[in-house]
């Protein structure tokens, strides 16, 4: 039996088992045995469909093809992120359904057993509604048994992995491609345990992608007068500032010189190390902006946390180390980054081992909650406001109940939206779950409904309504939207199995 450890990323996807040896492992791309991840990416078109490396090397040759990329970001939202060449719109989570079943023929082609299970990672900044699409994602993929996991739990996992010792207070600053993460855990012999998260979703290597490139659209237009703008041009430049990033940050190299042809004109340009680094500056320190809030939610300062550990391929960034170092005031040598690339997928690999088979020397998992969970009620002054049920950083799974009464005799049903929120450097961030209709079977005055907000394991939202005299549950009335989102997932999953993946 095989149980899988499946990094979902926002630019590329790992995905781990633990082999013979015990030891997490990599699967290989089928076409080409060296290369271990998937770029996230996705062309559909009159030759099929195409899915990671094998489609970036066709983009070398044929940069206008069309592409769908870092829909990861988009995950959660109901609408087409990507117009296929039959003008069909695909959903964020129809994309990475793509990437899944390209990322299990490829185990597939090298494993011998069956998938039996598998935990696929989210950001632990994800809501309900993106938890929601990734496991609809895995659903579309024809993934029976599948688990979510946060993303640090999973690199402090493999951080854990193997290391035996005293108690310890972990900080994992987890940079990906599109999202960043910073949480505070305990780890013992005997689990993990989570204390505090806080994140933000437009923080990540693409960001620091947009950057060069804007720099480099700004030298176009004072030296040509426009800035190109169509789809294809953008594309091209948006590999080419990926790939001046990561001359930069090579040790020793303090400048990119490079003559590029773009829409047509040729364009001379330098980006030296120093402007590079002045250009990400405020980007990084908000990135530590969040580390101090999270640190100021689980009640501790630097001084208290043991091992700081760097994951996600953006925490490679030189200014990123520095920085903490100077914030925490820890030398750079302490802080710890492990195989930053893989770190997720190897430690998902581990807790797919233990979780699924549920075997001795499972460890004790303690996950939390990245959002105040509560319902939307008037408030004292007659505003709108949220009643939290479920604190933020509550561990999970979670549940609390709150009574309401109908307003009328005849009132045959109860509507109640559903919401989460948190607080950021921006304000408050806040997203509504839906409004929720419940069915009162003998409707009078001030008939009381009890609703339940809760958190399951994985971080989704349930909830439920019951009449707290006789405890019974009620009907939830399904509405007109989520009736038109299923219709939609279901005509998404006949496209995706109509499709065939070129290997
Ligand atoms: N040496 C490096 N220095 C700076 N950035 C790097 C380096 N290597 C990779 N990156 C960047 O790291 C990002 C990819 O990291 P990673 O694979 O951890 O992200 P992901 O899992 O796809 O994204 P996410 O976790 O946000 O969904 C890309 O933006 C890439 O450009
Ligand atoms: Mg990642």
């Amino acid at each position: 039996m095989l149980y899988l450890g499946i990094d979902l990323g926002t630019t590329y996807s790992l995905v781990a088992h633990m082999n013979d040896h015990g030891q997490p492992t990599l699967f290989p791309d089928y076409h080409n045995a060296n290369e271990f991840r998937t770029p996230s990416v996705v062309h559909i078109g009159d030759e099929g469909c195409f899915v990671g490396s094998a489609l970036e090397e066709m983009l070398e040759d044929e940069p206008e093809l069309s592409q769908a990329r870092f829909f990861k970001l988009a995950m959660g939202e109901p609408e087409g992120v990507y117009r296929d060449h039959r003008q069909r719109h695909w959903w964020p989570q129809s994309l990475s359904a793509l990437v899944l079943k390209k990322i299990l023929n490829d185990v597939e082609a090298f494993a011998h057993d069956e998938v039996a299970g598998a935990l696929i990672t989210v950001p632990a900044n994800f809501n309900d509604a993106q938890r929601k699409a990734t496991r609809e994602a895995a659903q579309l993929a024809g993934l029976n048994r599948v688990k979510l996991l946060d993303e640090p739990v999973a690199a402090a996992t493999f951080y854990g992995y193997n290391r035996k010792g005293a108690e310890q207070t972990l900080f994992v600053y987890d940079l990906g491609g599109g999202t960043f993460d910073a949480t505070v855990l305990q780890v013992g012999d005997d689990g993990l345990y989570a204390l505090a998260t806080e994140g933000s979703n437009q923080h990540g290597g693409m960001r620091v992608d947009q950057f060069i490139m804007d720099f480099i659209l700004d030298e176009y237009h004072r030296q040509h007068g426009v800035r190109p703008s169509d789809e294809t041009t953008l594309m091209t430049l948006r590999r080419f500032a990926h790939d001046t990033k990561l001359t930069l940050v090579k040790p020793g190299k303090t400048k990119v010189a490079k003559t590029l042809v773009l829409a047509g004109k040729t364009l001379d340009f330098v980006l030296t190390r120093d402007l590079f680094h002045q250009m990400i500056d405020t980007f990084v320190d908000e990135t530590l902006a969040v580390c101090t809030r999270c640190l100021k939610a689980a009640g501790l300062e630097w001084s208290f946390i043991d091992t700081i550990l760097l994951t996600g391929g953006s925490s490679l960034l030189p200014l990123v180390p520095e920085k903490i170092s100077r914030a925490s005031g820890r030398p750079k040598d302490q802080l710890v980054c492990r195989q930053p690339h893989q770190a997720v997928a190897y430690g998902a690999a581990i807790l797919a081992a233990q979780q699924f088979t549920g075997g001795g020397g499972a460890k004790k998992l303690q996950s939390i909650c990245a959002y105040d969970l509560g319902i939307r009620v008037r408030g004292a002054d007659g505003q709108p406001a949220v009643k939290v049920l479920v604190n933020k950083n509550t561990p999970v799974p979670a549940a609390e109940s709150t009574t309401f009464y109908t307003n009328r005799a005849d009132q045959a049903r109860l509507i109640i939206e559903a919401v989460q929120q948190r607080e950021t450097d921006q304000g408050q961030e806040e997203s509504s779950l839906g409004f929720f209709a419940f069915t009162i079977d003998n409707p009078r005055a001030k008939y009381p409904v009890e609703i339940k907000l809760a958190y399951d394991l994985e971080g989704c939202v349930v909830i439920t309504a019951c009449d707290p005299e006789t405890g019974r549950q009620m009907q939830q009335e399904m509405d007109k939207d989520s009736q038109a989102m299923d219709r939609e997932l279901l005509e998404q999953q006949s496209w995706i199995n109509g499709l065939v993946i070129n290997q």
